[in-house]
């Protein structure tokens, strides 16, 4: 295959010297990436492949040469972005006919979406999966050599592609894939349709990418996988998640470990023991409860009630009592009554959750929750978030209140989104932290004095 792709780049890499050496510049790509940090890793690799083609990266749609539109469908808002901005991309093509459009990613996987675009989007030269996105150079290549309009989606997954290029942005930090699909089959969630099954990657060659990493200068890495605690069981040779990061561990140059996301059906004490026992592993567990009523949990199948979740978060607490806890929860799942959600409220004041990514339940054709009766209206759903919302930042804001005065390590990010005279950067606890000092730091670790504790973020002073 690393054959067969190398063939195919090089042969668009010539063509793409000439363009350049007639018109005095090189083609530009653009990749839109919506969604997860899955999607963002496999938008490096498109981008790898694309660099190796010869093209520049832009961030100007209009001088583009070449549009990849990775997609997301976890929420239906999340497939409302992309169909509008694929809209967008229908005059630009009408003022450029020689730009090509491409759409990828978990979207298009849906059963019979890659028709819909098709006919309903002829602006639209290129569509593939999330199973083939290693097949980019020969698309590309049909494309050039004038072959028709590219369609492949594949229904299953194949097998595991190493060694594929990819473009980072950060030359500090690096996302390693180390499993790939999803078995849960939590009933609202379209991702093991799109994704497919559980696929661990080899414990060596994860060892090996992370050394190759650092030895390019990276100190921090996040594992991906949809549930990172599953890792290592599809091969059936003792390759668990805790045996991959105590070798992690003893990567020297590796600053800092993280993870995403972890399945709390499947998160063990010989695996809290493991972080806690690691100075590089974060302190940081990101663990969806998605509800706190039993009730709900079960209709959602995610395997735990809310009690085994307060256990699990006593045990996380008694081995790293100064662990940030975070999660994702879904309000408005069908027929969530009041009381439902009162236990959601009652859960996360319980837990003191550090932050939380909150969404209402949006129905995905296909799963089993899509048919299941749903008498909430979108108001009250709506309402709910609200004061959900409301209790996640007053608790977020008291935690970080504590937070004064403290002294904390922070990895140096680049400057400040808001405002870019200001650095920013994380702590282990993935706490954004704002504060002035030189661009020289981006890329370090620093100690930095927290001297003001906002909601979501905190502001500081250098303190070396
Ligand atoms: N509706 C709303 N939120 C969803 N998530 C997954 N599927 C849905 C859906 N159908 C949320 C879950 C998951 C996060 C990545 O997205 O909370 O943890
Ligand atoms: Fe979706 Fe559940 Fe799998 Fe996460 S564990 S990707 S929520 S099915």
């Amino acid at each position: 295959m690393q054959e067969e792709q190398a063939y195919y780049l090089n042969q668009i890499c010539s063509e793409n010297a000439l363009y350049a050496q007639q018109n005095g510049k090189s083609k530009k790509c653009l990749i839109h990436t919506f969604g997860c940090q899955m999607n963002e890793r496999d938008s490096e690799i498109l981008f790898g492949f694309l660099t190796q083609m010869g093209y520049e990266k832009t961030e100007k749609e209009s001088e583009a040469d070449f549009i990849l539109l990775n997609t997301c469908c976890i929420r239906e808002k999340a497939e409302s972005k992309v169909l509008s901005q694929l809209g967008e991309l229908k005059k630009l093509k009408q003022n450029n006919p020689d730009l090509l459009i491409g759409v990828c990613g978990c979207m298009v996987q849906q059963k019979g979406m890659a028709d819909t675009i098709r006919s309903s989007a002829p602006h639209v030269d290129l569509i593939f999966g999330t199973h083939n996105l290693h097949n980019l150079p020969v698309y590309v290549y049909n494309l050039y050599r004038g072959k028709g309009r590219q369609i492949t989606v594949l229904e299953q997954e194949e097998a595991i592609q190493e060694g594929m290029p990819a473009y980072r942005e950060y030359p500090f930090k690096a996302l390693v894939n180390i499993v790939y699909g999803c078995n849960n089959f939590c009933t609202y969630c379209i991702v093991p349709y799109v994704r497919g099954r559980e696929r661990s990657r080899k414990q060596a060659d994860i060892v090996q990418e992370v050394k190759q990493l650092v030895k390019e200068g990276v100190i921090e890495v996040t594992l991906l996988g949809q549930n990172v605690n599953s890792y290592g069981l599809d091969l059936h040779d003792g390759t668990t998640f805790a045996g991959l990061l105590r070798e992690l561990d003893k990567i020297e140059g590796l600053r800092r470990i993280r993870y995403m996301t972890s399945h709390p059906k499947d998160l063990t004490e010989e695996l809290v023991q493991t972080i806690a026992a690691s100075s590089k592993i974060c302190n940081h567990f990101h663990l969806p409860v998605q509800s706190g009523s039993s009730r709900i949990l079960k209709l959602m199948n995610r395997r735990y009630t809310k009690e085994d979740y307060l256990r699990l978060v006593a045990l996380i607490r008694r081995y790293m009592p100064d662990a940030a806890i975070t999660t994702d929860i879904i309000v408005g799942f069908p027929g969530e009554t009041e009381a439902d959600f009162l236990e959601t409220i009652d859960l996360v004041k319980q837990v003191q959750f550090d932050s939380a990514f909150t969404f209402i339940y949006s129905r995905r054709t296909g799963t089993p929750a899509a048919i299941m009766e749903d008498p909430i209206s979108l108001e009250e759903k709506k309402e709910r978030l609200q004061r959900l919302n409301d209790v996640l930042g007053e608790i977020g804001r008291h935690i970080n209140d504590g937070l004064e005065d403290k002294v904390v390590e922070v990895l140096v990010e680049g400057p400040s989104k808001t405002n870019t005279e200001m650095l920013s950067g994380r702590t282990s606890t993935n706490k954004t932290v704002i504060f002035a000092g030189d661009s020289s730091l981006i890329g370090r670790i620093v100690k930095v004095t927290i001297t003001e504790a906002q909601t979501w973020i905190l502001k500081g002073a250098l303190a070396e």
